[in-house]
């Protein structure tokens, strides 16, 4: 089940590598801040619009994939380090869910903002919440909510190891990661989805 979502992850991680379609990149608020945000600008090209004339929308799905890719890999680097060189390879950080609602349309060539950050964890998964807005107008483009896990190969690692292996973790840190998932609960709810007949 793993093999397809890591094939994903490090074709994502490669992808970001090549492909830095970022005008800039823009530095992290605040160092060491778990909820910290990470902007990526970015241009909707021609190819990417549909017969409507403006961005299609199944391509924020790989816009994301590099937006929040930049965000976990920031806010975690030292844990994905520090195993890389303990274990000799990498954690794995595959995506459980992903949900978005569609608001405005994003016109040919227009440029925008994907703004991710972390909002809340349980035991096991990680939330974050992606906003593309316009960058002149500060619209709502779209919103995104991508649920992740860290597997060190079958090994799930309690979202509270992963932040103390980075070196952030407090009660305090855990209280605001827990009351953070107010935000997200209807992802949550939508696991029970798999419960229908069909
Ligand atoms: C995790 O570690 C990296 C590298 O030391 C650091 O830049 C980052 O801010 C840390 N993350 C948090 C949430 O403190
Ligand atoms: C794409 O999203 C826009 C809102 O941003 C919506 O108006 C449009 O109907 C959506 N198109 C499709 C094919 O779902």
């Amino acid at each position: 089940m793993w093999s397809l979502s890591s094939l994903f992850t490090a074709f994502s991680v490669v992808f970001w590598v090549l492909n830095y379609k970022n005008i800039p990149l823009t530095p992290s608020e605040e160092v060491g801040n778990v909820f910290r945000v990470r902007t990526y600008t970015t241009r909707s090209p021609a190819m990417e619009c549909d017969l409507n004339g403006h961005k299609s929308n199944s391509t924020y799905f790989s816009d994301l994939d590099i937006a929040r890719t930049d965000l976990m890999v920031d806010v975690f680097r030292k844990l994905i380090l520090d195993l890389k060189k303990r274990d000799g390879r990498w954690v794995y950080i595959p995506l459980g869910a992903v949900a978005s609602v569609f608001r405005r349309e994003i016109k040919p060539y227009a440029s925008y903002n994907i703004r991710s950050k972390i909002v809340g964890w349980d035991d096991k998964w990680l939330f974050v919440v992606s906003k593309f807005e316009s960058p002149q107008t500060k619209k709502l483009h779209a919103i995104s909510v991508t649920k992740y896990v860290f597997k060190m190969g079958r090994k799930t690692l309690p979202i509270r190891e992963a932040l103390e292996r980075n070196g952030t973790w407090s009660p305090e840190i855990e209280r605001q990661g827990r009351e953070g998932m107010k935000w997200v609960q209807g992802i949550v709810d939508l696991d029970q989805i798999e419960e229908m007949p069909f």
